[in-house]
């Protein structure tokens, strides 16, 4: 195993490890997920460690690349290194589960939107606009199991961001996409999404 090999699985076992006892001793919730969300902004500062030689960036066939950094045998607490080509935007969608998404290169443009019905009725959704952030190097967002978000990449080169997610996507199967202008949610699992664990570190 090569140095930079060693340090980025020192780096994410200790993340991890803290992460973990964060939201074991504190549950999910908005200032849990903050303190999450400092612990996977300071990786963003060992970018070196997850470059191109050994995440290559995807090719414009692929368009995305998902790699798989670390999970748990069910899937929980799942983190991926995620790179996307200047394409976009993604559909209007949930997680289902909580997330923290970091910028290590590149900008992905963040859209977070407010429902307004009280989801009471399946299939039907009333979304707003909320604001916008944009995630540049060292920036984070948290989100919460209902939040919804569309992301755009909005940046001439390509994205490199970590996504950490409480359930990994192949666990992710109550997902929604939205369409806003017809009021309407379909199912999305994320278990159609490709990912690949080649590259897993722990
Ligand atoms: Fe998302």
């Amino acid at each position: 195993m090569t140095d930079l090999a060693v340090q980025r699985k020192e780096l994410i076992s200790t993340s991890m490890n803290q992460i973990k006892s964060i939201i074991k001793f504190k549950g999910v919730n908005r200032d849990a997920l903050e303190e999450v969300k400092n612990i996977v902004t300071s990786m963003t500062g060992e970018a070196e460690m997850f470059g191109d030689s050994a995440f290559p960036t995807p090719t414009p066939e692929e368009i995305a690349k998902i790699y798989l950094l670390s999970d748990e045998d069910d899937g929980d607490f799942s983190l991926y290194l995620i790179s996307v080509l200047p394409v976009g935007p993604s559909p209007i969608h949930d997680h289902g589960t909580f997330a923290v998404i970091a910028g290590l290169d590149g900008d992905e443009e963040n859209t977070i939107y407010k429902r307004l019905d009280d989801g009471s009725e399946d299939g039907k959704a009333s979304l707003e606009v909320d604001y916008k952030v944009t995630l540049k190097s060292g920036d984070a967002i948290a989100f919460m199991p209902e939040d919804i978000h569309r992301i755009c990449v909005v940046s001439e080169k390509p994205t490199r961001h970590f996504h950490l997610y409480g359930k990994g996507f192949e666990q992710q199967t109550n997902r929604l996409e939205f369409n806003i202008k017809e009021g309407t949610t379909k199912s999305a699992s994320g278990s159609f999404i490709p990912v690949d664990e080649s590259r897993r570190v722990i």
